[in-house]
């Protein structure tokens, strides 16, 4: 077992620092770090509730060790806006009942924003591939595409489709 060790994270805009060992996943160092926004699902990969993003693309912070992402941007879902300015990912996922339990939520919005990030306009199978590694059980997913492309078309600058 390694010893504890001062790891920075650079964490929506802001450094924050804790002493962790070096298996401490970034899951858990952001939790620990009050970040609980970022939900635990499976802590193996499976379920993407976990999803942040580092330096613009989603990755699942419970396969990823702390240490390892020191000086890249990190991302949680609270860093891309708030109850009064939502990013329109946030804004489309509520207004359109994407959101039932909300504990897949952030997981799905880092996921849906590393697509539209890489592809403006993506067709509802990028978005299904792009989703592929995220669960949810309430919803049944097809209000969370519709989310994703009225988003999409908002950020086109098209407004919202609805
Ligand atoms: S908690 Fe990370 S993928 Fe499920
Ligand atoms: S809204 Fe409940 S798991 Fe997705």
């Amino acid at each position: 077992m390694s010893s504890p060790k001062k790891i920075t994270l650079r964490i929506n805009g802001v450094n924050e620092t804790l002493e962790a060992p070096a298996h401490r996943t970034l899951l858990e160092a952001l939790r620990d770090l009050g970040h609980v926004e970022v939900k635990c699902g499976c802590e193996k990969g499976d379920c993407g509730a976990c999803a942040v993003s580092i330096d613009g693309v989603a990755v699942d912070s419970c396969l990823t060790l702390a240490w390892m992402v020191e000086g890249r941007e990190i991302t949680t879902v609270s860093g891309l806006g708030d109850i009064e300015n939502p990013h329109p990912l946030q804004k489309s996922f509520s207004d359109l009942g994407a959101i039932q339990c909300g504990y897949c939520t952030p997981g799905m919005i880092m996921a849906s924003k590393s697509v539209i990030d890489r592809n403006p306009n993506p067709t509802d199978d990028d978005i299904r591939v792009g989703l592929s590694g995220n669960l949810c059980r309430c919803t049944g997913y097809t209000k969370i595409f519709e989310a994703v492309q009225d988003a999409a078309s908002v950020m086109r600058g098209e407004g919202d489709k609805q």
